[in-house]
């Protein structure tokens, strides 16, 4: 059969686990699955969401609107963005993969930069939309050579995947405003940030006052509902909002109904706010405690981190893949999140902390 090959790969990350699965059966060896990029402290507790959804409803049953049910893009609003958006420029994706892809393949430009550490999956989706990949170095290279971006456009994910950092927003203020300057498109694309924040948070609001911004988000990092599928895309960009809604249209015909009622009654109901509250304490919590951890025994290294804290769900650990799994600890090597040459990549690991700080201190008490 005459296939078409967009060059991408299989997801790596899924090998591993799949391999260090293998390994757990043939061995009878536990390990802890720190490979995962997904929060296990706890699962977010739908116990008393569950019985306020009507199965029997026809906003379960049928097809819902392509662009989402108006009632979630309301909740959206409200959470994300205090009611200053406009509905009509919030559009309910399949996760934040899909927002990504749909994105790239509607902008008409030819280069996306990524930061030189980046999500692994960026590269293999840019591939199948026909984009090429670039990187900046840091945020302030961007900010001493904004023109190098001209023209392009430029994700940026913070918390960063896979190093944990969090960049002050001030700062990316200052990114936002000289690459606005510069006609840059800028997809933010930041789904582990509002696992640390709550709608108090004003980043989004702010992000409005830029035309030039692109948000991709997740219901899975800070509800811990990767399952369901569910994300968003915003821009206030008219032309690129129409191009996008019909390629959202033909590329699943509307998003999961059960899916989008779940996320509004845990965004717009008390027992769904309590509920995201409780899972978001508990999983930061465990994840700074492990975090300390990790610094306490001089596993984060210094070259990457200087005397910052990254915070979380990812870090970056000065162990190798093997020496993490001699130790009974799956983690992927740093080398499929970055192509930089100046640090040893190879002696180094992307973990996730976010699993309960017991478990953690167990496996790590042989470091
Ligand atoms: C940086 C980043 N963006 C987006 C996503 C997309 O998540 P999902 O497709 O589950 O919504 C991920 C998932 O790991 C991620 O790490």
């Amino acid at each position: 059969m005459k296939t078409n090959k967009s060059g991408a790969k299989f997801s790596a990350i899924v090998k591993i686990g799949e391999d260090l699965r293998k390994e757990s059966r043939k061995t009878g060896k536990e390990f802890l699955y720190l490979n995962r990029g997904i929060n296990r402290v706890v699962n977010i507790d739908l116990s008393e969401i569950i019985p306020m959804i009507d199965f029997n409803s026809d906003a379960v049953q049928y097809y819902p609107h392509s662009k989402g049910m108006l009632s979630l893009r309301k909740a959206i609003n409200t959470e994300f963005f205090t009611e200053r958006a406009s509905e009509e420029n919030i559009y309910l994706t399949a996760g934040g993969m899909n927002a990504l892809f749909l994105v790239f393949q509607t902008l008409e430009i030819k280069t996306v930069y990524t930061h030189s550490f980046y999500w692994g999956a960026y590269s293999n989706v840019l591939k199948i939309a026909g984009k090429s990949q670039n990187f900046y170095r840091s945020f302030d290279e961007i900010l001493s050579e904004p023109e190098k971006f001209n023209n392009s456009a430029l994700i940026i994910c913070d918390p960063n995947n896979p190093t944990g950092i969090k960049t002050d927003d001030k700062k990316l203020y200052r990114v936002l405003d000289v690459l606005q300057k510069q006609n840059t498109i800028v997809i933010w694309d930041g789904p582990y940030r509002r696992l640390f924040y709550d709608r108090t948070d004003d980043l989004y609001r702010n992000l409005l006052a830029y035309k030039n911004v692109i948000i991709t988000e997740s219901f899975s990092k800070s509800i811990g509902l990767s399952g369901q599928r569910i994300g968003f895309m915003h821009s206030k960009n008219t032309e690129f909002n129409e191009e996008f809604a019909v390629r959202l249209l033909y590329s699943g015909n509307g998003i999961n109904a059960f899916a989008q009622v779940l996320v509004e009654k845990i965004l717009s109901s008390e027992e769904g706010k309590k509920a995201a509250k409780n899972f978001k304490e508990k999983t930061a919590n465990a994840i700074t405690e492990n975090i300390k951890l990790l610094k306490e025994k001089a596993l984060l290294p210094n070259n990457i981190y200087q005397n910052d804290l990254p915070v979380g769900i990812f870090v970056i650990v000065n162990k190798s893949y093997e020496e993490l799994k001699a130790k009974n600890i799956g983690s992927v090597p740093l080398n499929y999140f970055t192509r930089r040459t100046d640090i040893e990549v190879e002696n180094y690991s992307r973990i996730c902390v976010s699993v309960p700080s017991e478990k953690f201190k167990n496996y790590f008490k042989h470091f």
